[in-house]
Order: structure tokens, then sequence, then C-alpha cells
């Protein structure tokens, strides 16, 4: 590929690619993603929320043998396990590790002393700088655009500018980046990356069950719908029976609970709800997306989908000049 997009020089790591693809639980970005993420040049992540340790560290092993690329590992701090699963992906010796939902003081800590840089999500200048000030080699700003949890009722691109111009550590875009042309817009309002998610659902790579994909495929715009999350966030999923059920304000059984979450309203079983999903129980399941989920228009292999975004950042930035 000829490439036109700039390197992304983070935490120590040169990527070809100024790319990172968002960890995805439960189990939608798995080592098969991100190992293909990271052999065409990007950043891959693994997720890690909603694992065992021994499950996790079988999949860092995984992405391993399938790529020499870089390799990051995404924990909620949400999660009960979090400090368990992070020490344990630090012990593997991940490339990274991303941590969003709620802040953790003690992760910069261990990444001290296993000399594992973390990436801090922010969704405003106030936690940014906190990051920054703490530890963080980045910080990943999501706007309201993003699947899964949301910080913010904020776009993107209000966000950005304020949190480039409020620290000196890079800062990776996230939320709706689905093509070159918004990746450019992102770099132009100071990132120096995005992260993508709901792009990557559409690979051949992800592991999600097809009806997920296909859930993506043909769900309509008005579908991308906000649901009050057990974690105690809003979450940005596609519209289906479960969310209908939410909407009207029911209450879903939860069959066994295995206190997954340090704090749960318990409304519903999140780690069930997203395990249903990409397993492929799209009506009961929780399917994250991003809010532009409807941009994307079929199922790619990883490196046409990488090869777009170049060609299409190509002509965004060759129409500027
Ligand atoms: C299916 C799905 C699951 C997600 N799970 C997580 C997660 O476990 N941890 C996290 O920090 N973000 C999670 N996210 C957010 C993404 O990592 C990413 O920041 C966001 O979706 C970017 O917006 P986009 O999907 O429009 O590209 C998830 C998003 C999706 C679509």
């Amino acid at each position: 590929m000829r490439l036109l997009l700039p390197q992304l020089n983070i935490a120590g790591m040169k990527a070809r690619l100024p790319i990172i693809q968002g960890g995805m639980a439960v189990r939608v970005s798995t080592a098969r993603l991100a190992a293909a993420v990271a052999s065409e040049g990007g950043l891959g992540v693994i997720a890690g929320t909603g694992l065992s340790v021994q499950a996790l560290q079988e999949e860092i092993r995984k992405a391993r043998r399938l790529t020499a690329g870089h390799i990051g590992v995404n924990i909620l701090f949400a999660a009960s396990q979090f400090a368990q699963l992070v020490k344990a992906a630090m012990k593997e010796k991940v490339d990274f590790i991303v941590s969003g939902a709620g802040f953790s003081r003690d992760i910069f800590a261990w990444s001290r002393e296993m000399k594992v840089p973390v990436l801090s999500m922010a969704s405003s200048a106030r936690v940014a700088q906190l990051a920054e000030k703490l530890g963080a080699a980045a910080v990943i700003v999501e706007g309201k655009e993003a699947g899964g949890h949301l910080g913010t009722q904020r776009s993107l691109l209000s966000i950005l500018q304020e949190v480039v111009a409020a620290v000196k550590i890079p800062v990776i875009a996230a939320g709706g980046i689905m093509n070159g042309r918004q990746l450019a817009r992102a770099l132009d309002a100071g990132a120096q990356g995005v992260q993508m998610a709901t792009r990557f659902v559409l690979s051949e790579e992800c592991e999600a069950h097809p009806n997920f994909k296909q859930l993506v495929l043909d769900s309509k715009p008005e579908d991308s719908v906000i649901i009050d999350s057990p974690v105690g966030m809003p979450g940005r999923a596609l519209r289906n029976r479960l969310t209908e059920k939410l909407a009207a304000g029911e209450t879903i059984p939860v069959p066994k609970c295995n206190h997954c979450l340090k704090n749960c309203t318990h409304s519903f079983c999140i780690l069930d709800a997203l395990q249903k999903a990409v397993d492929g129980d799209i009506e009961n399941g929780l399917v994250f997306s991003g809010e532009h989920f409807y941009q994307a228009k079929k199922i790619q292999p990883v490196r046409k989908i990488l090869t777009e975004l170049n060609r299409e950042y190509e002509e965004a930035t060759a129409a500027k000049t």
C-alpha cells in the first residue's frame, strides 16, 4: 500500500498507520482481529473485559503468534476483575493498555513498575489533563458518536480541539470515524491518530457471529439508540428486542450474577447480554455499535478496509490542495 497517511509515534511505538482498532468487549475484538490490524501497520487491541485471566493470557499469546505488530489490551475500570486483568496483560508484556469507563490512578503505578504504557480514554479536557499528570502515554478522546459506553453527550470534534489545546501528550480521536475523510478531519483538528471500532466489526477477521454483523448491515441510521447500562453510564447500541424492552422500563431478570462489575444497577446482566450478541442472539443480546455504523456497507478483510481508508484519506487531502 502506498502510504500518504502519517505514522503514529506513541508510547515508544512507531506504527505505520495512525489507526488504533478499538477494544470491543465481550470477545468482539479478539486476537484474530487485533493481529490482522497490527500486521497491516496499525495498533491492534484485544478486549479483556469479561474474560478470565487465563482466557486473556491465551488471547494475548495467540495474537503474538499471529503477528509481530503492536498489540494492546483494553480493560474497563468498571470491571471487578480490572486489577487482575491489567496486571496479567502487563505480565504478558503487551505493548500498551487502554483503560476507560471510569478512572484508575493505580494503573499508572503498575505501568511504571511493569514498563507498559497506558493510553487513557477521556471525554473532556479535565480528564485528559489528569491522565497526562498521572503518566498516561496518550489520551483517546471519545465523542458521543462512539459505540459502547459513553462518557459524554458532546460530539467528537467539539471536544477534540479542547483536549489538543490542554495536553502535550498525543491525542487520539475516537467515535464515528468510518472513512478516510473523517480520519483526515480528525488529524486536521490536531489528533495524532484515530481509534476505530465499528468499521472493524464489519471485517472478516472480527469473530462476532455473522448475525451480529448482519444487524449492523441491515439497521437504519435511526436504529442507533442510547441505553442505560448497568455500569451506570449510557451506552450506544443498535435497536432490537432488548433495547426496546429497556426503553419501556422493563427489568430483564438476571439469571446468575457473577459480580463482573464493581458497581451494577442490576437492571439487566450486561455480561450475559454482550455474550448473547457475540454468539448470534441479536434480539436478546446487546449489540454495541457506533452512531455512523450505516456508512460501512460490506464485510471486508482488514487489509482492504485499511487500503480504502488510505485512498479516501488521500482523496480528502488532495481535494484540499
Ligand atoms: C461492539 C463494541 C464494543 C465495545 N467495547 C468496548 C470496551 O470493551 N472497552 C472500551 O473502552 N470501549 C469499547 N467500545 C468503544 C470502542 O473501543 C471505540 O472507542 C468506539 O466504538 C469508537 O467509535 P466507532 O465505533 O464509531 O469507531 C466498544 C465499541 C463497540 C462497537
